[in-house]
């Protein structure tokens, strides 16, 4: 059977940046983050008999390279004694542009797969197996505001307000589209090994994940501004302090983030995160964005924006 889902990359404001368990890919921090709705990956796939090895396109185009983590995947739903598939893979955003697009990739793959496998699993067991290829995927599965909580052996996930309740909205400046000089999971290690920060930041986690739960429960734009931003600047320390340094960030980078506080000094409600790339995403309320994708736009070094509210989690296309 074949059958397609459909899922959004999502952004952290209090971030993931750590491995507790590096073979099972488990997260040594908790994480919270905004599910997006405007950009958005859809994974068909189908199981077959006649197929004697998988095949993957993304956009019509063959990528073997992606195979064996998005195989390994389809074992952790189908079984390891399972069909071939064909994984037909399309984005509507560029998948190079460090908009988080291995999430909604892998939270799209998990629920297609099962349906197509015909696998009975809960919303949490398939959030796993996502997590298992990408740590940030377990939190696409879900609607709006998302809180992943690593459990002894495994993590929990979910969504702590939905996007309706508060639709903020998510105006990304685009600063470079080269492909990362270091992957995420290379460079979480090196950090884990070599920052003089990383065993801070592990500690200060949980108090930062109760201040950005408190003020999306209070609908509390400034607290989340302040911690999130401040959560963001500890992880890039974390980065810029590891040896060799891994620096994620270009002049483009860090004046759109002056730029951002200049906004938010002048009266917009607006902050700025930003993950192991040059993108800056600027969070801000709706009356807000115009104005903040006007400015970002306008920075020197920004090459296009995206603009994105809040959306619901991985689900099936008919
Ligand atoms: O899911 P991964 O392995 O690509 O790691 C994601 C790490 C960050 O995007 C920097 C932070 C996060 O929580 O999404």
């Amino acid at each position: 059977m074949r059958a397609t889902a459909r899922a959004q990359p999502n952004i952290a404001l209090v971030k993931y940046w750590g491995k507790r368990d590096v073979s099972r890919n488990l997260p040594a921090v908790g994480s919270l983050s905004i599910t997006l709705d405007s950009l958005w990956t859809e994974m068909s796939v189908e199981f077959s008999p006649s197929l004697e090895a998988d095949e993957l396109s993304v956009n019509g185009e063959s990528l073997p390279a992606w195979l064996p983590r998005v195989a390994a995947c389809l074992d952790g739903v189908a079984g390891e004694g399972r069909q071939r598939a064909r994984i037909e893979s399309r984005y509507n955003f560029p998948a190079e542009a460090g908009l988080a697009s291995s999430a909604s990739a892998f939270a799209a793959l998990v629920v297609a797969a099962s349906a197509a496998a015909e696998v009975d699993a809960t919303t949490e067991d398939l959030a796993r197996i996502a997590g298992r290829a990408s740590g940030s995927a377990a939190r696409s599965l879900y609607d709006g505001y998302v809180e992943l909580t690593p459990r002894a052996n495994d993590i929990s996930v979910e969504t702590i307000a939905a996007a309706d309740d508060w639709p903020l909205m998510v105006v990304a400046a685009v600063t470079g589209e080269a492909p990362k000089a270091v992957s995420s999971t290379e460079a979480m290690l090196r950090s884990a090994n070599t920052s003089p920060f990383y065993e801070r930041w592990v500690d200060e986690q949980g108090a930062d994940l109760d201040v950005a739960r408190d003020a999306v429960r209070h609908r509390d734009f400034a607290a989340l501004a302040d911690v999130s931003e401040h959560n963001c600047l500890k992880m890039h320390s974390v980065t810029w302090t590891s040896r060799p340094p891994i620096a994620y960030w270009n002049q483009a980078t860090v004046a759109c983030m002056a730029r951002v506080r200049e906004l938010r000094a002048g009266g917009e409600a607006v902050f700025f995160t930003i993950d192991a790339g040059p993108q800056v995403k600027a969070v801000c309320l709706p009356e807000s964005a115009a104005t903040v994708e006007e400015q970002l736009g306008s920075v020197p070094g920004v090459l296009r924006m995206l603009r994105s509210g809040l959306g619901a989690g991985a689900r099936l296309r008919d």
